[in-house]
């Protein structure tokens, strides 16, 4: 994992991520969408692509895309699909296949990814499959999407059992990170990938905590240059990690922090748009935080610390209170022993030492993780367990 710059008059930044003959970079700035075959180009095999997106990116950002994969000489073939987390699917799956198919995507051909991080890892697992496996590039046009889904190679489909419970690791060629597409983006949607940033600051490096401290709410307003830098040290550190445990082996699960808890909430709101993802993570982490302070790891001070900073961006540290959901901790619980991290009928949970530095453990005992459930559900307003 190396961090630098692309040459001395431009903004775009460039993150190395190791990974041996699968090895690839990602590119943070600002342009990098109307200037994408540039970038492009140099890791095609030939001058064809599919480009995978979906009907809301597609009415803002596919024009740009094509006018500068046009202008190279770039041939490519558009594959709009429905927005949201049910292109997930078996079915979009099998549609994507048969038009990839049609129209004649050959093995040496390339698939780009434009969109969040659905289109992103329903086009890494298209990829990783078709004719048993294709190079394939993120554009990821979420903050979401920029600073997790789009980097270290976890592909697939949500089925019936669960999410993600169908897919591949495959690694793309090349991740782009354009900083103006976030322009377009709701504030809620920001807040949400902020979350994610976050948490590589609580996870593993205090100084990037401090630095969102002061610049968090930059980020979330749109200042492109403190989002290229928070952007640029959540793919730093997700680069680092994936470096060192592509496969999940160890040291990956760390990235997972807030995200046992969170699951837990998104699949009992049924992963609607009540409660997105980051949201849950932040709830997460306030838990993971709250649950690491009971066990004695980390002080109350700390907690308040990371409670003070989500409070002042605005992420969630109380569990919302939804219309149409009465949170209850033992079915919570009972969602979190589904979680993919449970081994010997044991719960694996990330949890801090300090701000900056998490572990996991399999030593928390249920009546533990219980009582901070009733403990953060208490505080829900007007919801009862
Ligand atoms: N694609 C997301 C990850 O590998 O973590």
């Amino acid at each position: 994992m190396t961090l630098s710059k692309t040459d001395s008059d431009s903004p775009i930044s460039k993150v190395a991520v190791d990974l041996g003959p699968r090895s690839y970079d990602i590119l943070i700035g600002e342009g990098l969408l109307a200037s994408a075959a540039d970038h492009i180009s140099p890791v095609l095999r030939t001058k064809r692509v599919a480009v995978l997106t979906d009907e809301n990116v597609a009415g803002i950002h596919l024009e740009p895309l094509a006018q500068s994969l046009e202008n190279a000489g770039i041939d490519f073939v558009p594959i709009i699909l429905p927005a949201g987390e049910s292109s997930k699917s078996f079915s979009t799956y099998k549609s994507v296949m048969d038009q990839l198919l049609t129209v004649k995507i050959q093995r040496d051909e390339a698939l780009i990814a434009l969109g969040g991080g659905v289109i992103g890892d329903l086009t890494g697992f298209a990829a990783a499959t078709l004719r048993r496996g294709v190079d394939f590039i993120q554009i990821p046009t979420s903050l979401l999407a920029q600073v997790d889904s789009s980097v270290g190679g976890k592909t697939g489909i949500n089925v019936a059992q669960g999410k993600n419970l169908v897919g591949a690791f495959h690694q793309p060629r090349l991740v782009l990170a354009d900083m103006c597409v976030l322009q377009t983006l709701p504030k809620r949607q920001l807040l949400a990938g902020y979350a994610e940033i976050v948490k590589y600051g609580l996870l593993g490096d205090f100084e990037f905590f401090n630095w969102l401290e002061s610049n968090g709410e930059k980020v979330i307003s749109g200042d492109t240059t403190a989002s290229a830098y928070a952007v640029q040290q959540s793919a730093l550190a997700k680069a680092k990690i994936v470096a060192e445990d592509e496969r999940e082996a160890g040291k990956r699960a760390l990235l997972n922090l807030g995200h046992t808890f969170g699951h837990a909430l998104e699949a009992e709101s049924g992963y609607g748009p009540d409660l997105l993802h980051g949201e849950a993570v932040a709830m997460g982490m306030i838990m993971a935080a709250e649950l690491s302070a009971l066990l004695g790891y980390i002080d109350g001070q700390q907690t308040t610390r990371i409670r003070a900073h989500f409070d002042a961006v605005g992420l969630p540290t109380q569990v919302p209170q939804l219309a149409t959901i009465e949170w209850v901790s033992d079915r919570l619980l009972d969602h979190m022993r589904q979680d993919k991290k449970v081994m010997a009928g044991k719960l694996t949970l990330i949890l801090l030492n300090s701000i900056g530095s998490a572990f996991t453990t399999q030593d928390v005992e249920e009546a533990q993780i219980l009582k901070i459930l009733n403990q953060e559900l208490s505080t829900a307003s007007g919801s009862s367990n």
